[in-house]
């Protein structure tokens, strides 16, 4: 049976971190396997939201960190799906950082994730596809489309390569 789609708004998410000492590289900015951390957290969020089942990541294929985050800026990640197939879930997340003292803000990061969702046996599982209810929805979802064909070739090479590495182990 089809799910019923549901609107990108109902799993929007937006969270805000405070860089403290304990996240950050010796340079004194925000470490990036924390913000990592932070970004798959906030595109799991927005997964479970979408689809109310068990959730995994699948892969991270972009992550750009566009400009340093410094000790004590406030970053804020914002997390929307973009596409969908029958059990996966492209979800987008931009951080900005803002400066604590000034409130001036810059766009840092941005990343594409993709999450399968999974039943109780850990089998991928179909999620709800996303209501076209605007020419923006139209416009990330037709892009998600062109990433996904991307991404399932560079899984193809991937997969011939893990299966290579199993047969001699
Ligand atoms: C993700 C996982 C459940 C997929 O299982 P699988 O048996 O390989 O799934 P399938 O080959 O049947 O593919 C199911 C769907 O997922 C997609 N997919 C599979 N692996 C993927 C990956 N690594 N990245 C993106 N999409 C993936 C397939 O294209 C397919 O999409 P569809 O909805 O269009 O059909 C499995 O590989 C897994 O458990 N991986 C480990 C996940 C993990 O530990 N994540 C980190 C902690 S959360």
């Amino acid at each position: 049976m089809e799910l019923e789609p549901k609107s990108w708004r109902d799993s929007y998410t937006q969270i805000e971190r405070l860089v403290l000492p304990a996240d950050t590289n010796v340079f004194n900015a925000l470490y990036g396997g924390r913000l990592m951390e932070w970004v798959d957290n906030v595109a799991s969020i927005v997964a479970f939201k979408h689809c109310r089942q068990g959730t995994v990541t699948g892969s991270i294929d972009s992550l750009f960190f566009l400009a340093p985050i410094h000790l004590g800026y406030i970053v804020n990640m914002k997390g929307r799906v973009n596409y969908t197939t029958k059990t996966t879930m492209e979800i987008e997340v931009d951080v900005s950082a803002q400066d604590a003292m000034t409130g001036k803000e810059r766009f840092t990061t941005k990343a594409y994730l993709t999450y399968v969702a999974i039943d109780v046996d850990g089998k991928p599982s179909p999620v709800p596809g996303i209501v076209m209810d605007d020419d923006d929805t139209k416009g990330r979802f037709s892009a998600g489309e062109q990433r996904s064909l991307r991404r399932l070739e560079l899984l193809k090479d991937v997969k011939k390569e893990a299966q290579i590495f199993d047969d001699m182990h």
